[in-house]
């Protein structure tokens, strides 16, 4: 076994237990971005404790505003108004996160002065034009390295209304332009090409902006001032999916996961697993500042193969990785398509997802658009051969660290992963959580 890497050994028992998955890291980002921007004291409960939301909250203290996190998983960020935001001297790092690059530069061109905002290799790598086109259709200005990746630097000004149709569905993407669109003189519009998280709509209707929405367009109107004052985040579907795949492959598994965030734009990972015949119960369903949250029951269940198109693969791009191992337990074949945004993630997770799995014995094919895993022998009561074991390399891609404990949790003679360690993007516990629930 590589130095450095974690061994997860098969879970024979099952997994049994109650789980509180760590907080929803795209509402702590806008919690935070949004707070920064409002009128006043902003008072976040259970903020997301990993590195990807300490970028956002740097990102936001470089441009001045201030921030007290003295206490874990309750951080206070004391709003600046809408166009308090002040240049730093130098360059604003943002780490390993996309939603911090692509979301910042829609409430930065609202700013006076210029700002730079850069990130770690495989962000560098990660295209940054999405945001750029529509925000230079706004008129404002803003230049990404060779047109395209970051460092992207970005000057506020005056900003001009837009009617915006997105060419692929990225809420990041949706997310800047309203963002922006809070500083026009007259409202602007985003055309969504297939269902993207609504979390940015959510929390700006909760922080008194004027939001239309009539799918497949949302609605902005400028604003004076927002006002935000206490919120609470829910658990993040996309972690606790890694134990709702895991105890659903894993026989004897009956597990419950407190208090997470089912909001309808992200539960497509639901509707593809319960298709494939999971057996999952949401249960105690209430609302966090308007968004939908439950408490979620798993018992392991015998999977069938299912397509995933386009149209659902927007609401679990983050989870498709996990239907790709859910799919080495079911019978028959699984496909993915239309899920090309795959290849742009923190790694190219089509390769990253068949190249492991592959190696622990999964019979796998990558698609240009997604992939294909052929399970077992279809046919009722029949179960896919599931993964032998081996080694995974994590790529520096948190979300493919994870799935390999899941496989390792799943298999039959375990899974090492190597480069562990960046499980911290996301869920720096998850190790002992997955122990925790071991039988
Ligand atoms: C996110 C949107 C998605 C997702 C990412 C978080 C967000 O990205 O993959 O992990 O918080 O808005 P895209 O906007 O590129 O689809």
């Amino acid at each position: 076994m590589p130095a450095g890497s974690v061994l997860f050994e098969p879970a024979t028992g099952g997994l049994r237990g109650t789980l509180r998955v760590p907080a929803d890291k795209s509402i702590s980002h806008r919690a935070a971005i949004i707070g920064a921007i409002s009128e006043g004291a902003v008072v976040i409960h259970n903020f997301l404790e990993a590195a990807d939301t300490a970028s956002t909250l740097t990102a936001l203290e470089a441009c001045g505003v201030s921030v007290d996190h003295s206490e874990p998983g309750r951080v206070s960020v004391h709003g600046a108004g809408l166009r308090g935001l002040k240049p730093p001297a130098g360059t604003i790092d943002t780490g390993n996160s996309g939603t911090t690059m692509r979301l910042l530069p829609g409430v930065l061109a609202g700013q006076q002065g210029c700002f730079t905002l850069d990130g770690d290799d495989s962000l560098r790598r990660r295209p940054m034009d999405r945001v750029a086109a529509p925000l230079k259709l706004m008129g404002v200005d803003i230049e990404a390295s060779e047109n395209r990746f970051a460092p992207l630097k970005i000057c506020g000004g005056v900003i001009r209304a837009i009617d915006y149709r997105m060419p692929v569905a990225s809420a990041q993407v949706k997310s800047a332009v309203l963002l922006a669109g809070l500083f026009g003189r007259s409202p602007s519009v985003v055309r969504e090409p297939a269902v993207c998280r609504d979390h940015t709509e959510i929390l700006l209707a909760a922080a008194g902006a004027r939001i239309r929405r009539k799918w497949p367009m949302v609605k902005v109107y400028p604003v004076e001032r927002l006002l935000l004052s206490e919120l609470e985040v829910p658990g993040d579907l996309s972690s606790a999916a890694f134990f709702i795949v895991a105890a659903t492959i894993i026989p004897g598994s009956d597990i419950e996961l407190t208090a997470v965030g089912v909001n309808p734009t992200r539960t497509g990972i639901v509707d593809i697993l319960t298709a494939m015949g999971a057996d999952i119960e949401l249960g105690n369903l209430r609302r966090y500042t308007g968004e939908l949250v439950a408490d979620i029951r798993v018992r392991a269940a015998q999977l069938s193969g299912v397509r995933v198109g386009a149209e659902i693969s927007g609401r679990a791009i983050d989870e498709l990785p996990l239907v790709a191992l859910a799919a080495a337990f079911a019978g028959g074949d699984t496909v993915v398509e239309g899920a090309g945004e795959l290849k742009l993630k923190e790694s190219d997770r089509i390769r990253g997802v068949v190249d492991n799995l592959a190696g622990i014995g999964v019979d796998i094919e990558a698609r240009p658009d997604g992939f294909v895993v052929h399970g077992g022998k279809a046919g009722k009561g029949r179960s896919g051969r599931g993964a032998a074991g081996g080694g995974f390399r994590s790529q520096g891609d948190h979300r493919l660290a994870m799935l390999g404990a899941v496989a390792g949790a799943a298999s039959h003679e375990g899974v090492s992963v190597e480069g562990f360690e960046c499980v911290a993007i996301s869920y720096p516990g998850f190790r002992a959580a997955l122990e925790s629930l071991r039988s």
